[in-house]
């Protein structure tokens, strides 16, 4: 019988011809918005479906499960798979993939260091400044900045996006040190980075601070109220992984209060809501969950995602499997 696979959003068109090139039946959300959770249930619950092809803004758990008995495949267009309950999927025997993109760590990474870059040069700031009409002309002390080159970033996850963050990082002259479950060698020797045993150790040792971690019971709040106290009050913060992984509130109050200097966020704790507080800040760049936005990554993205649910259909275990 002719497969059939719904997809919660418009993604690259690279995926809908790859899978309706295989013959399958391709239904897609016709609107450019998250599809609300009632119409996502009545629609798997009507359609039959043998995969969906889902967004990290989409919540997979039992309730879905229970309305889309036929659905054997959630094929997750994201390297996070946060929004999936694998337990729950595992014990119904319920496949789940992500699209861990060598493309997309490449973006998140370079993202990273956009991000870096203009903590310290106030780019935003600066920019927004001129925008108000607010420009006299050049004057000694408008909009000090200060240098990465020379400075120490401390790298929290050396995973794929981790890895390449310390080597931009080490080409633009900053020293490089990390922390992880696990001693990465070769960033060692490639980067000459220095590894810290705990995120303690860490901390009060970093200029700039960067999250590379998935979002984990183990790591929701890593960033705390005392873990941001532990950082220099120069220093900066970079989350480009999930939002909980900071506590926001408190990171709100670190950057009222001045623990630290200033922070740069594209994930946020209650993502798509903003705290006015934080929205309000001028020592905060907010950007909207973009880092993997580019074309080439994106288009990898949906690519994988689509090539796990075509080797799924054909027999073939689909590689990136998240629940094995
Ligand atoms: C984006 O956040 C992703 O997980 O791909």
């Amino acid at each position: 019988m002719n497969k059939r696979v719904f997809i919660t959003r418009q993604i690259p068109d690279i995926a809908v011809e790859m899978l309706r090139g295989k013959g399958y039946s391709v239904e897609i959300y016709p609107k450019d918005k998250v599809i609300p959770r009632r119409e996502l249930i009545k629609t798997l619950h009507g359609g039959q479906y043998d995969a969906v092809l889902s967004l990290l803004t989409d919540t997979i758990d039992a309730e879905l499960f229970n309305a889309a008995p036929s659905v054997k495949l959630y094929a997750n267009y994201a390297t996070g798979f946060d929004n999936i309950d694998l337990v729950e999927a595992k014990k119904r025997g319920i496949i789940a993939t992500n699209a861990p993109a060598e493309l997309s760590s490449e973006a998140v990474a370079e993202h990273t260091m956009a991000l870096v870059m203009a903590l310290a040069t106030r780019l935003v700031e600066a920019n927004d400044f001129v925008r108000a009409g607010r420009y006299e002309g050049w004057a000694p002390m408008n909009f000090v900045g200060t240098d990465f080159h020379g400075k120490t970033i401390g790298l929290v996850g050396t995973g794929h996006i981790g890895a390449r963050v310390a080597s931009f990082a080490s080409a633009l002259g900053m020293k490089v040190i990390y922390t992880d479950v696990v001693r990465n060698e070769r960033l060692e020797k490639e980067c000459s980075a220095i590894y810290c045993a705990s995120i303690e150790e860490l901390l009060p040792k970093a200029d700039f601070v960067s999250l590379h971690v998935p979002l984990l019971d183990s790591t929701r709040h890593l960033m705390n109220e005392k873990r941001l106290r532990l950082m220099k009050p120069t220093a900066f913060l970079v989350n480009t992984a999930r939002g909980a992984v900071i506590d926001e509130m408190a990171l709100e109050i670190a950057l009222r209060d001045k623990v630290i200097r200033a922070a740069a966020l594209d994930v946020f704790e209650f993502e798509p809501k903003i705290s006015k507080g934080l929205r309000r800040l001028p020592n905060v760049i907010l950007t909207p969950h973009i880092a993997s936005a580019s074309i080439e990554a994106r288009n990898q993205m949906a690519q994988i995602a689509a090539q796990n649910i075509v080797d799924f259909f054909e027999g073939r275990t689909p590689r990136n499997i998240v629940n094995p």
